[in-house]
């Protein structure tokens, strides 16, 4: 709906869109019967603001503009002020600020397999019933991967009485999850706080309660609560915290455990606050892509904060991409250790029925399993570098230590793993992780190729 006002030289008005509520007009002006304006664009850095147009045409007025990733060209007629009364956005109000007592079901970093690195909203009953299937033959579920995750594009419209439903693709919630569930499985759902999700797709504005109901309702174990359009209603830390404590709340009150997985791309040191409201994961950064360059950005540089790590409260680097076959073995090797040593949930984002055994050996391996999952949730770190060679470090439950040593070069690079970087004084017994062998103290030079990790348990004194 676009309203638009004229007083003087002053045009005033805003666009009301069903994604992002009224957006108001900045420095309007009418040039050649042609209205040009600026809208907010969201936290975009890069274009704060977005140029939109409005055009009479012979069928009425045409609008044209993007908002972040939408793009928006949309005709219509001039409307009356009943036309304007109806079609208003109705503002939620959230509620004030209360801590949410977490429920502890996360001692560990949450473990299995989401659907949207690999397929996107392209998600149906079908396929999903297939991972968890996949997740069993493959032995993957024994590995410790229990949970199965639809992300976003499974929701239709809401009925009636406003309860959310699937689209035709999930012809059955609750069977979808007893399903899941009869294989030793967890099911997990997706929303966002805003009216709309990433993909476009009907969120939980003003639905809040409802939507956790059910969800408790469905079955499902986990929700992942996106904030995407809700970022043009609530902009800073204390909405956006209050906004998931709303649904941290909800979720609480359905008296169904659910593992909470705050996405809000890092902002306001979520790490600082995400347990307050409920959470178990925090995203740490934006989105994860196939590929070296953006896996290494997120998993060397913008994986948290370790002192907000420990047991029930995690950084979330995002998913893994591992097996969706856009980086090289060594590459992937990086991804899993650097995901193992910084406790980061292992949320795999490829598809099951394709892993090969290369791909399966990675994410099977049970020391590396074993380091993600300490019972410490210390978050490693670096404790050395030099150029593009990175030494890591980090404290296991036992008192033995896991070290990694990364080549973030583009070329072989020999890196020594010293006592130091351990915190000991000496190394009394080193295993090498991905070969699966004990590697003698005095041996723990290792040639690294590019791209590449070696990753080591030790134990010293
Ligand atoms: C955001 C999230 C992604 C994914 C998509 C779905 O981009 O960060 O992980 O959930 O939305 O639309």
């Amino acid at each position: 709906m676009l309203q638009v006002a004229s007083n003087g030289d002053r045009i005033t008005g805003a666009v009301t869109t069903q994604w992002y509520g009224p957006v108001t007009m900045q420095n309007a002006r009418l040039d050649k019967g042609v209205l040009t304006f600026e809208v907010r664009n969201l936290n975009d850095r890069e274009h704060p603001t977005r140029i939109w147009t409005v055009r009479r045409t012979p069928k009425g007025v045409q609008l044209d503009g993007q908002l972040w990733e939408s793009k928006i060209h949309a005709g219509g007629r001039k409307g009356t002020v009943r036309d304007a009364e109806a079609r208003a956005f109705r503002f939620q109000t959230l509620p004030d600020w209360k801590t949410v007592e977490q429920v502890p079901l996360a001692p560990r970093p949450p473990m299995g397999w989401s659907s949207w690195n690999k397929f996107g909203a392209n998600i149906d009953d079908k396929t999903i019933r297939a991972m968890a299937d996949a997740m069993v033959s493959t032995g993957l579920r024994d590995a410790g991967y229990i949970h199965v995750n639809i992300d976003d594009g499974w929701q239709g419209t809401r009925g009636p009485d406003g309860r959310i439903r699937p689209n035709a693709n999930f012809p059955d919630m609750k069977k979808l999850a007893d399903y899941v569930h009869s294989k030793g499985l967890k099911l997990g759902i997706y929303s966002s706080q805003g009216p709309r999700t990433c993909a476009g797709f009907e969120g939980s504005y003003g639905h809040v309660q409802q939507d956790a109901q059910t969800f408790a309702d469905w079955g499902m174990d986990y929700l992942k609560y996106d904030l995407c359009s809700g970022e043009y209603f609530y902009a800073d830390a204390d909405t956006v915290k209050r906004s998931y404590a709303e649904m941290g709340a909800a979720l609480k009150a359905t008296g169904r455990p659910f593992i909470y997985s705050l996405c809000e791309y890092g902002r306001f040191e979520v790490g600082s606050w995400g347990r307050d409201v409920g959470g178990h994961l925090w995203r740490t950064t934006g989105d994860i892509t196939d590929d070296y360059a953006a896996m290494a950005r997120i998993g060397f540089d913008k994986n948290g904060k370790p002192e907000h790590a420990g047991p029930n409260g995690f950084n979330d680097p995002d998913m893994l991409e591992v097996g969706n076959g856009g980086m090289s073995l060594d590459e992937y090797t990086t991804h899993m250790t650097l995901w193992a040593m910084s406790a980061a949930p292992l949320l795999m984002g490829h598809d099951l029925r394709q892993t090969s055994p290369a791909m399966l050996a990675l994410l099977e391996n049970r020391d590396v399993i074993a380091v993600d999952q300490d019972a410490k949730g210390i978050q490693g770190k670096a404790v050395r570098k030099d150029g593009a060679l990175e030494i890591w470090s980090r404290p296991l439950a036992d008192g033995a230590v896991a070290l990694a040593l990364f080549n973030r070069g583009d070329a072989g690079a020999k890196i020594e793993a010293r006592a130091a970087d351990a915190g000991f004084g000496a190394i009394t017994a080193a295993r090498d992780l991905w070969r699966g062998q004990s590697v003698a103290v005095d041996k723990l030079t290792f040639e690294v190729p590019a791209h590449g990790a070696v990753m080591l348990r030790v134990e010293g004194k």
